[in-house]
């Protein structure tokens, strides 16, 4: 499994994947995907096995000291082996490079499995966002700062 920088010929294998790991409602549309892909301080980064499509994590910079964490996808196949972990490490790693201090992000209250990724990885619910998703879904916003070092 490597690591390496988003490439347009990706697009369609990243848009798949998302709708396998999301309900619908709160997959994303082509649409959405590619408009935050194409955001100016957007980072992306992809897992490949053997030509495959098997992750990715998809950040921007809000702001000099802000990093949005706007998904992170693992394919069933692929969950358990720490790709969702050096995802998220890479991603990290880059927005403490760019000056990056605070990490955000929101999770369906349902999705009890990342919740407990994020906190295993020092996240922290700091919010309960009501309807985030539609009528009966909601969301946490979880958060963590970046600058130290954390045993991952
Ligand atoms: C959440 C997700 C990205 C985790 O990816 P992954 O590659 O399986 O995660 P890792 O193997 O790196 O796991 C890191 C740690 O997270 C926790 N974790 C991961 N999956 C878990 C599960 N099913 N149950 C409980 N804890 C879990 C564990 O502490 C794990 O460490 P361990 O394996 O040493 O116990 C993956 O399940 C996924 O893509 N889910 C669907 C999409 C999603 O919900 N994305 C996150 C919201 S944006």
């Amino acid at each position: 499994m490597r690591l390496r920088p988003f490439r347009r010929a990706d697009f369609e294998s990243m848009w798949k994947l998302d709708r396998t790991c999301f309900p619908p409602g709160i997959a994303y549309s082509r649409s959405e995907l590619r408009a935050f892909l194409s955001r100016k301080t957007a980072d992306t980064i992809v897992a490949e096995r053997e030509g495959d499509v098997v992750g990715f994590v998809l950040g921007w910079r809000r702001s000099k000291t802000e990093g949005h964490v706007i998904t992170l996808d693992v394919a069933p196949s692929a969950r358990r082996h720490g790709l969702g972990r050096r995802l998220l490490a890479e991603l990290e790693r880059r927005f403490r490079a760019a000056g990056v201090r605070e990490v955000q992000l929101e999770t369906a209250v349902a999705n009890t499995i990342a919740i407990a990724f994020y906190e295993r990885l020092g996240y922290r619910k700091v919010a309960h966002l009501t309807d985030y998703y539609g009528p009966g879904m909601h969301a946490w916003k979880m958060q963590t700062m970046l600058g130290h070092r954390r045993q991952m």
